[in-house]
Order: structure tokens, then sequence, then C-alpha cells
């Protein structure tokens, strides 16, 4: 009997699922999930808006290029755009009125209703939108930006995962309920650090990489301006403790599906490491810290009890969501 041609590597399953997802007008992608971008809160938006101030008071531009990959509705930039406009009026400065800003999705119905909801809230005059499919990084044109910005993208893009047994090498393919179906694979398929990154962690975890948000990254971070940062935001793993689950619960929760949309974690280990093999700089951290560190003087303020998203006081069915976001933060080398 040949092999099953409904198993397939998990890439196949993503690309195909989420671009028609995605780009169906009539998906409506806060009924399926939740992402921090649109919390009633939005901690992790405002902190960012903290930072973007603070850099750009420290290094002031007449114009200064925001770009957002992967808008969602338009949570993410309505929230940082509204918050600059409080710290300017706070802080007596005028950052908001020099932000240029840019959606960029590969979902013109995405882009449609990020917009009008942005131009609803009086932000017409400041925002484009462009598209750009980040999973072929090839296509995305020349621009400068002084802080790229994205939330829960590039777990949405087409990624390949293996695992290792003893010696061998299994490639994670999948049906299409989602049951996993390692398959022996050539060690010839993967890179050298891809080698040794299965090697160094322990065996019989599928490990996700995601080579397509790598070379998303990559495309990115060349086109920042001298002292531009990007900021990657996303669930995914990093830490050693990341790995104290059986590795049978690992594989069976690796790869999620909400309304046929499938997404995968994102190995910040792989990413981080080959941003800086290029020579970027790349740092890891906690979503949390990150958000605790920028929006420190606001502790106070208690998020409502049934977001679902809690930074402060989770309880334990919050703490899986809050553990396992990380921050990935890059500047371009030179
Ligand atoms: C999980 S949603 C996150 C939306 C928003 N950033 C948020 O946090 O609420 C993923 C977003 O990435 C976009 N996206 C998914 N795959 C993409 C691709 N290959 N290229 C560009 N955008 C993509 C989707 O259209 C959607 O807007």
């Amino acid at each position: 009997m040949g092999p099953d041609s409904s198993v397939r590597p998990l890439s196949d399953c993503m690309r195909e699922r989420n671009t028609s997802y995605y780009q169906s007008s009539s998906t409506s992608i806060y009924s399926d999930f939740l992402t921090y971008a649109q919390s009633p809160q939005g901690q992790l938006t405002r902190a960012q808006a903290h930072e973007f101030h603070a850099r750009a008071r420290e290094h002031p531009k007449p114009r200064h290029e925001v770009l957002e990959a992967g808008v969602g509705e338009g949570a993410f930039a309505l929230g940082f755009l509204q918050e600059l406009q409080r710290l300017d009026k706070a802080q007596g400065t005028d950052i908001h009125s020099r932000v240029h800003y840019t959606l960029c999705d590969f979902s013109k119905p995405m882009l449609d209703k990020a917009k009008t909801r942005l131009e609803k809230e009086g932000f017409a005059h400041q925002i484009d939108t462009r598209e750009w499919d980040a999973s072929d990084a090839d296509s995305l044109p020349l621009f400068g930006a002084d802080f790229i910005r994205c939330n829960e993208l590039f777990s949405d893009l087409p990624a390949d995962a293996y695992m290792r047994k003893g010696e061998q090498l299994l490639q994670a393919r999948f049906d299409d309920k989602m049951g996993l179906h390692p398959a022996p694979a050539d060690w010839a398929e993967l890179d050298d650090f891809e080698r040794k990154l299965l090697f160094a962690l322990p065996e019989s975890y599928v490990l996700p990489f995601n080579r397509l948000a790598r070379d998303s990254l990559f495309a990115l971070v060349q086109n920042l301006h001298p002292h531009g940062k990007l900021d990657v935001f996303d669930y995914g793993f990093y830490r050693a403790d990341d790995f104290s689950i059986p590795s049978e619960i690992w594989n069976q929760t690796l790869v999620r599906e909400f309304n046929t949309q499938w997404t995968v974690d994102l190995n910040f280990l792989y990413l981080s490491a080959a941003l800086s093999s290029e020579g970027h700089f790349a740092r890891v951290e906690g979503q949390e810290d990150y958000v605790n560190h920028w929006l420190a003087e606001n502790a106070g303020a208690k998020p409502h009890p049934s977001s679902g998203l809690d930074y402060d006081s989770p309880t334990p069915a919050d703490m899986q969501e809050d553990d396992f976001f990380y921050h990935l933060e890059v500047k371009k080398h030179g």
C-alpha cells in the first residue's frame, strides 16, 4: 500500500487551511479565538505605545514609520495610537501626530476591517494598508520602518515539524483531524542548526522549525531604520521549563485548530538563534515581563475578570496562556 495522501507535512495543512480561513470575507476571527491584542484593557498594545513613545523621545524624527504585520481587525493598531495620544497629552509631546502607520496583511478582508475601524476612530490621515503574504519573504516590497510590530502572526505561517528518536529522524505528518503520523525522514532535510537543536533538546518531542517565519523576519529586519526595532509577540517555547510537559501532551497540543484554521507553537530558540547567526540583536523574554516592565506605573489597574486575558493575578486557567507567551525583540546589525 502506498503512503496515505491525506497524511501530509504540517506546512501543507497549514498553508491550505489558513489561506482560505483568513482570506474569506465571512471569517470573524475573534469569534473563534482571543488574542492579547484585543483584550479590553489592551495591556500589550499599551505597553508597546509606552516603549515607542520613550524611544521616539530619545530619537525624535519628523516622521516615525510604524509597520504592523498580521493586523487582524485593527485592535493592536488602535490601542497603540490611542495610547500615544494619551501619553502626548500627559507629557506635553506631539509624537502621535508624527506617526505614519502601515497595516500589512495577506488578507484583504482583514485589512479592510482594520482600516474601517481606524478610520471610524479618527486615524484615517495617518494609516495606509499593504497586502503582503508573510510566508513569501521575497515578495516584501522595500520600505523603511522605525518600529515593526507583530502579534500572533508567525504562529500562523506554515511550518514543518520533526522529532528525534535516538538517532532516527521523524517528520511530523498530520491527517485532516490533526492526528499525528510520524514518518521516517532524512537528516539531509535539516540544516546544521536544526540537527543540533534536535540533539540538544529531549527526544520524542515534536519540534516545529518555523522556516517561513524566520525568512520573513530576515526580510522585515532588513527594512529597519537605524535605531529601529522589531517586536514579535506569540505563543511558543523558549525556556527549559517549557519541556516539563510530558512529550505525549506536548505533541498533542503543539498544533491547535480554531474553526478550521491551524496554528503552531513558535520555536523562539530557533528564531532567535537564526537572527543572531546573521549578526542581528535578538532577545527573548516572557510577554508578561515585557508588559510589566513598560506598564509598571499601571500595576494597580486590574483587567476585567471576564476577559480571560490577565497578566496581573492569573487564575489557574489563565496561567498556561501567560506561561507560553513570549516577546522576541530584534534590532538590525550594524
Ligand atoms: C491570529 S490573527 C492575529 C491578529 C492580530 N495581530 C491580533 O493579535 O489580534 C493572525 C493575523 O495574521 C494574518 N496572517 C496570517 N497568515 C498571514 C500571512 N501568510 N501573511 C500575512 N498575514 C497573515 C491574518 O490575516 C490575521 O490578520
